[in-house]
């Protein structure tokens, strides 16, 4: 098989990552190898996000620039995947007529036979495009045959931490997001895939695993076409029973889904970290609702504190939207007022922006650019402080810490079970591979990092 070379550039969120690698995966057995180098690639893919209009101008942007590459090796393959695929479809070769493949998010898996069509002359079949939906998730095994680790980095070129996918699209149709619409409905994985998957990830030495979904809190809850009885918490107690993994995360959890007993498992499972990403969006009630979010701040603050009573190390993230439409400055004071009530350690916090086919794109009484710009340097600023003084806390602290790489300076880099960077000298003559775990005393502390001295073994410990 002759073999070529493919370089993906992924947008957006960690379930395009886990995509990407998916491709990789797959494209593995077409004889596509991973570049790093975008100008040397026979096939350029690009995983594309349209969470906001300025993450679906950057695709643009850069399918632009590509029509050079292209008029300097007409060979070169480009192809367009994920949520943008999915939303413009054959606009996309009618905007931009260089690109060879569109394939939408719940088709990804035909990119392989896609490509092997054009290779086989089928060019006069443009547009290549495939946007159809499907039902179900075909597991890695059938995918890729009986060796789905070929084309895998290995844990220690590729990270001792994986994500794997357990739920496609979303149900709630929140008034601003285009999710539902670019990923389709919620269809869960069958547990057995999932466990396979963990499992031969963690026989290859991955010790952290992190379980993707829009909305996890609902798996196995929604399908169309399963009676599915493993829910979300059911599912992470199984997935903690594999041999070798050290630490358990999932992302992200719709706060009117959270359940009593998921908040439990953080008290009942040793390996799940302490730390829960759980979008807010608002401190407003009225915005709430007219998010389509389906809780109050209450109801939110409520979970907040159950959540540290199970966990009392728990540390929490968010997502802010500022200047939704009608956002007024009261609702947007209490927003601020949320941050200092629970005192989240970071946040992720955006400028709203319309996005086709959502409600709230009809919604009249938008905010102005300016207003939206500064509520978000506001918010942020405070953000910014407040995570420094949380980090502060930890000062004087010794903490584990799982290696995750070289950082700066000689340095080593890894995490701790709260989602803290860390930053520390490896001792002299110590080789420290990816995955061990050290004893770490922090003694400085910034807004996105913390820096400390190992603990040797044997010593004051
Ligand atoms: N499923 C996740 C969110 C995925 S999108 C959840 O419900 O929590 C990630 C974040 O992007 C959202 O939490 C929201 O804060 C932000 N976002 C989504 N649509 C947006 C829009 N139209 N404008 C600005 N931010 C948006
Ligand atoms: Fe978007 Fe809401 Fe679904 Fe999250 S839960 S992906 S914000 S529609
Ligand atoms: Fe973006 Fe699609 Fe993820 S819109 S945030 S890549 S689900």
């Amino acid at each position: 098989m002759k073999r070529r070379n493919l370089y993906i550039k992924t947008f957006g969120c960690q379930m395009n990552e886990r995509d990407s690698e998916i491709i990789a995966q797959l494209l593995h057995g077409s004889g596509f190898i991973p570049v790093h180098d975008m100008e040397a690639a026979d096939l350029i893919v690009l995983n594309t996000c349209s969470i906001r209009a300025k993450a679906e101008q950057k695709v643009y942007s850069l399918l632009g620039q590509l029509r050079q590459y292209k008029l300097r090796n007409p060979g070169l393959l480009i192809s367009v995947a994920g949520c943008v695929a999915q939303q413009e479809g054959e606009q996309i070769q009618r905007k931009m007529p260089h690109v060879d493949l569109v394939v939408g998010t719940q088709q990804l898996y035909r990119l392989p036979e896609m490509i092997r069509r054009l290779d086989n002359g089928a060019h006069h079949l443009k547009p290549a495009v495939d946007i159809s939906a499907t039902f179900a998730i075909p597991s890695m095994r059938e995918l890729t045959g009986p060796d789905p680790e070929a084309g895998l980095p290995s844990p220690a070129d590729g990270g001792v931490r994986k994500f794997i996918t357990i739920m496609q699209g979303c149900n709630n149709y929140c008034s601003y997001c285009v999710v539902p619409y670019t990923r389709g409905r919620e269809i869960s994985r069958p547990v057995a895939d999932i466990l396979d998957e963990v499992g031969m990830h963690a026989t290859r030495g991955v010790r952290e695993i992190t379980l993707l979904g829009q909305n996890v809190n609902s798996y196995g809850q929604t399908d169309p076409v399963a009676d599915r009885p493993v829910d979300f918490p059911a599912l992470l107690h199984m997935v903690a029973r594999t041999e070798g993994l050290r630490r358990l995360r999932f992302t992200t959890s719709n706060p009117k889904d959270l359940s009593d007993r998921l908040m439990r498992c953080f008290a009942e499972i040793d390996i799940l970290c302490p730390n829960f990403h759980l979008p807010v969006q608002s401190g407003s009630d009225r915005i709430l609702r007219r998010m389509n979010r389906k809780y109050t701040v209450a109801d939110y603050l409520d979970k907040v504190r159950n959540l540290r009573r199970y966990c009392p190390d728990i540390t929490l993230s968010t997502d802010i939207i500022v200047g939704f439409p009608g956002e007024t400055d009261e609702d947007f004071e209490q927003t601020m007022q949320l941050l200092e009530t629970v005192r989240f350690h970071s946040s992720f916090s955006f400028k709203y922006s319309d996005r086709p086919g959502t409600r709230s794109a009809a919604f009249g009484d938008k905010v102005a650019e300016q207003v939206k710009a500064d509520r978000l340097s506001r918010f942020q600023t405070r953000q910014d402080r407040i995570s420094l003084e949380r980090n502060r806390e930890y000062v004087g602290r010794i903490v584990e810490v799982m290696v995750e790489g070289a950082g700066k300076n000689n340095h080593l880099q890894g995490r701790t079970a709260g989602n803290h960077i860390v930053h520390f000298p490896g001792p002299p003559g110590s080789a420290f591979r990816p995955g061990d775990m050290v004893m770490v005393r922090i003694n400085r502390a910034g807004q996105h990092s913390l820096a400390g001295t190992m603990l040797m073994e044997d010593s004051d410990a």
